[in-house]
Formats: structure tokens, sequence, C-alpha cells
């Protein structure tokens, strides 16, 4: 077996399952979770017809560089999102959702033969970690400062880490923590990236769903602010599963310097991570149209807009910039605990905020307090009654068990 299998950390819906696994949900409610983040929004119509339109595209392999006209879609997307052009041959490529691409990247530009670390942000996607660790790195956990709007302090990562690092790993925005990161901090990254080498992946599958007027800033778009039309050793991750409510389609796509994506073609060549024909077909739907995005995000805007002034009252907690979390400071500071005696007492699910972080900040994770304690994340992805439904349960509780 690879040794380094054993390095993996249990996910924490793991722990999660184990924490509850003595718990009794209090039968006189029915349960409601906010615990998983995975969209439950409807499926556009349009995404269905064009998927049960191209079942014929199963009878032959499909490329693992994707057909022409999705890479065209894709490249059309940016355009009409960020305002920039890309060269739909060598700057973007397809890929099977955000997750698989976020860890076969890792594999690709990690050289496990030289001295190996990977900065992430803490709390974090754990498909960082693992991708590190199996890649040979080390992790090196940059904390979420809530003064800075729960962004990285990146000036706090050492001069010895980032002379080490290969690969450092963006959200934004952020998840758990709904944080959109400033051009001031890309502009800092960038030259970081130019000064030690290291290749910067920017995961942005929350992008479209956002609460302030202006769209989210990407990588791309602040490379190019800043001159970098190359996008020089830096790649964005894209998704569909939040965009177009189709998590169980799995499909995104990444773009950016062209160099690195001809290596990462050539190792999902071997990786056997092609497309399928039909999912290609449906997401060329998919990106080609903004109205049910549109209507997403909106959505979204109402369901945060209701539910966000209730917990407001009990809880520090604001609606994020992004993405579909609440990142709230529980009272009494034991994120287990009350996401354990919530379940107890009123049948909601959340997850300890502890569970999606390291402690430390140091290589491996040394001698730091963990940055998700003492805060739970809420998924609002089931429908608003049922989400406000979830907001006064918890009023309720804490009301009851910590005033
Ligand atoms: C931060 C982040 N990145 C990536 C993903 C993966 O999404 P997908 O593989 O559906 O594109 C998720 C999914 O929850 C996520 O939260």
């Amino acid at each position: 077996m690879n040794p380094l299998l054993s390095s993996l950390q249990p996910y924490p819906f793991e722990r999660l399952k184990q924490l509850f696994s003595t718990v009794t949900p209090n039968p006189a409610y029915a349960p409601i979770s906010l615990g998983i983040g995975e969209p439950r929004h409807a499926t556009p119509q349009l995404v269905l017809d064009a998927l049960a339109k191209a079942t014929a595209q199963l009878a032959a392999y499909p490329a693992t560089a994707g057909l022409p006209a999705l890479r065209e879609s894709c490249v059309n997307w940016i355009q009409r999102r960020y305002g920039l052009k890309l060269d739909a041959a060598t700057q973007v490529l397809p890929v099977n959702g955000s997750r698989e691409a976020l860890f076969a990247f890792a594999q690709t530009v990690i050289d496990p033969t030289r001295e190996a670390v990977v900065v992430c942000p803490n709390p974090f996607y754990q498909i960082y970690e693992g991708a590190a660790l199996l890649a040979g790195a080390q992790t090196y956990y940059a904390p979420s400062d809530p003064a800075l709007n729960f962004n990285v302090n990146w000036d706090n990562v050492p001069a010895d880490v980032w002379a080490k690092t290969q690969l450092l790993f963006v959200c934004s925005p952020g998840n758990p923590t709904g944080a959109v990161m400033p051009l001031s901090d890309w502009e800092k990254l960038f030259a970081l990236s130019d000064q030690y080498g290291f290749v910067i992946a920017s995961d942005e599958c929350y992008s479209e769903i956002y609460f302030r007027e202006e769209a989210p800033l990407g990588g791309l778009e602040a490379a190019a602010k800043l001159g970098r039309n190359d996008f020089k050793n830096l790649v964005a991750f894209t998704s569909l599963s939040k965009r177009s409510n189709v998590p169980g389609m799995r499909s995104g796509f990444v773009a950016g310097d062209a160099h690195i994506l001809k290596q990462f073609l050539l190792y999902r060549t071997y990786h056997g991570s092609a497309m399928s024909g039909m999912v290609q077909a449906a997401s060329i739907a998919a990106w080609d149209d903004e109205a049910h995005v549109v209507a997403n995000r909106e959505q979204y805007r109402q369901k945060f807009a209701s539910v966000t002034p209730v917990l407001e009252t009990v809880m520090d907690v604001r609606l994020p910039d992004a993405g579909f979390y609440l990142w709230a400071a529980v009272p009494g500071g034991d994120d287990v605990a009350f996401a354990r005696d919530l379940l107890a007492q009123y049948n909601v699910t959340v997850l300890p905020g502890s569970y999606l972080a390291r402690e430390g900040q140091g290589l491996g994770g040394a001698n730091q307090a963990n940055p998700g304690a003492g805060r739970i994340r809420m998924a609002l992805v089931a429908d608003t009654a049922e989400c406000l439904e979830a907001a006064q349960r918890i009023v309720a509780f804490i009301k009851n068990t910590h005033s």
C-alpha cells in the first residue's frame, strides 16, 4: 500500500457521524440538515434537455481535452464574466468537477524529489490537504483572520516556508468563510510566486453566488488587472455544481497558464479523466446560459436576507461576501458541543468549524489554535422555509442553553 494513505485525516462528515453516533435527536422535530454543502436548488431544465439529447455521445470515447465546442463555451463565459479573452486551444481544459481537478493538479505540479510544501488556507476545503499529502508534500496552514474579513494575512507566512512552497491553494469565495480575496492580496501572492516559483491553484467554485452588487474578483481577472496576461503560474478552477445546481453531473473547467495546462492535460490523459460526451453537451448548454444563474443567485440572496437577521440576534454572524454558508461564532465557544447538543435538542445538523480546520499554522500543523474552533458552518442549501425553521430552532436553542 502507498504509505502516504495513512497520513489522510478522517473527512469532516466522518467525524460528524462519529460525534452524532451517541446522540438521539429530539423526535418532536423533523430533521433539518445545514451540514452538507450540496446544492439543492432545482437543476435547470435546459441542462436536463441537453443531456437527454446527447445520448448518442455514449457510443464513443471522449477526448481528455474535451470537445472544441465546450472549450469555446468556457472561454466565452470567461469573456462575459471577467472581460478576458482566452485561447480555447491552450488556456482552458474541462474537468469532472473541481474536486478531482484540484486533487489531480497537485499530483501534476508537485515535484516530490525536492522538499515540497503546499500552502492551504485554514479552515479549508479538505481535498487540498489530501492532494498535497498524496503528492508527497507537507502542508502549511495559513489561518483565516476574522479581522481581515476572514481572509488570510499572507505576510505571516515565513520566507523559509515560501522558499519550499511548490503549490498554493487559494479559495475565493472561501469555503466556509465566504470571503472574497481583494486585489491587493493577489498582487502580494503574484509577487511571491514570481520570487519563489510556486504555482497558484485558485478555487473559485462559489464565484456565481454572491450578495454584494459587485461579482467576486476572479484570479485570472486579478492577474489581467495587474498586467499578467499570460497568467504565469496561475490556474483557476471553476465548476457548474453550484452555479447551475448540477453537483451530480461532475463538470467544471480549469483555465490559466498554458504551459501548466499542457502538462496537466498530459497527466489527465494517463489518469483517464476525460469528461463524458453527454456531460460535455449539457455543460455547453449550462455555460451558454446566464438567466438560470441570475435566478439561482436571487434565490440565495432572498434566503440569506431572511435567515441571517434571525441568527444575528443570538450569535456573531453576518452576511458573507459570497458562497452559500454562514460562518458563525457560537456562544460559549465550543463548536463541537454546540453541534452535538443542537442535534439532540432541536434535530438540526450543523458542522463544527474545528472539523474544517487544523490546529496550527506551522509545517504539518504544529503549535497554534484551531482557527475553526468556536465556529460552525451552516449550509443554506435547502429552501428558505426550511432554513428559516432551522434558524428559529437555533435561536430557541441558544436562548434556552446559553442565556
Ligand atoms: C471550496 C470547494 N472547492 C471545490 C469543491 C468541489 O466542487 P465540485 O467538484 O462539485 O466542482 C467544493 C465542493 O463542495 C468546495 O466547497
